[in-house]
């Protein structure tokens, strides 16, 4: 259980919040003593969020879609009443294949979800931002945002782009005091890896079992990040413990050099 000192009162925008990591992000926020609200392109998601987190608000809105991204931001005015802190974290796998196979339409999607959603949020964020307390945004890349990935070359250079933006961004907004911070998760166990390693085992021609395992010897301490693993992180980059942490690539992999 976190303390519900460490973002007390501060309010918190997560996108793509009803499952994975953004709902345990969530989770660890309210306990952290944050007023949250979520988005989320899925409704059966947002539905089980209901449940799983009452009194946060959900909004269903794509991220990669200006005019959804737009009537989301003027919902959370309307249930937060300002905003503190961002968590840019929706993002796709992408397609799994090698780049001579990759469609143009997977490619364009990939880099729709996971860099220009991170845009279209930020833009409408920093206005709001700037009226916060302590303001801060989060922008979820990956270990594939510093390292190369075979297979996924889509996703690896859409998370590198994260990391240029975040950069950008920090550069631009820290003599207003606005923080911004990637973190870099490793594989995170969980539905969502599972798949992948289904579909680069298919796209092998490998057991499934081979591919699992490859993926949890991938990280110096032997096993894949937990959500939670995740989520500490942005609580963390998010609190005033890291007032002085800004345009930083956190990485959170157990200490992966190299990717399956
Ligand atoms: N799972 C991992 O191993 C891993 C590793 C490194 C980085 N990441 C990154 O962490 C973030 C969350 O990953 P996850 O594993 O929880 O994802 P996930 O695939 O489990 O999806 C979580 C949620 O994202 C929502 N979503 C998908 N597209 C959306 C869109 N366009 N707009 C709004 N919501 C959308 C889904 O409906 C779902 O509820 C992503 O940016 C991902 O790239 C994940």
């Amino acid at each position: 259980m976190l303390e519900s000192r460490f973002l007390a009162g501060r309010r918190v925008l997560v996108t793509a919040g009803a499952s994975g990591i953004g709902l345990e992000i969530t989770r660890a926020f309210v306990e952290a003593g944050a007023l949250a609200m979520v988005c989320d392109a899925d409704s059966a998601g947002l539905a089980r969020l209901e449940q799983a987190l009452p009194g946060v608000h959900g909004c269903l809105a794509d991220v990669s879609d200006e005019a959804q991204v737009a009537h989301l931001f003027a919902e959370a005015d309307r249930s937060l009443g300002g905003l503190d802190i961002l968590v840019n974290n929706a993002g796709i796998a992408g397609p799994t294949g090698a780049v001579e196979t990759l469609a143009l339409a997977d490619w364009e999607r990939t880099l729709s979800v996971n860099l220009t959603g991170q845009f279209l949020c930020a833009r409408l964020a920093v206005p709001r931002l700037r009226q916060g307390r302590c303001p801060a945004i989060i922008n979820m890349s990956s270990a594939a945002g510093h390292l190369g990935m075979p297979g996924r070359a889509a996703y690896s250079a859409s998370k590198w782009a994260v990391i240029g933006l975040t950069k950008s961004l920090a550069l631009e907004l820290g003599h207003e005091g606005i923080r911004v911070n990637a973190i870099l998760p490793g594989a995170v166990d969980g539905p969502r890896i599972q798949a992948v390693i289904a579909a680069k085992a298919q796209a092998l021609g490998q057991p499934v079992q081979e591919v699992a395992r490859s993926y949890t010897r991938q990280a110096a301490l032997g096993r894949m990040a937990t959500a939670r693993d995740i989520a500490h992180m942005a609580v963390f980059a998010a609190s005033d413990l890291a007032a002085h942490v800004t345009g930083q690539a956190l990485a959170v992999d157990g200490l992966t050099q190299a990717l399956s």
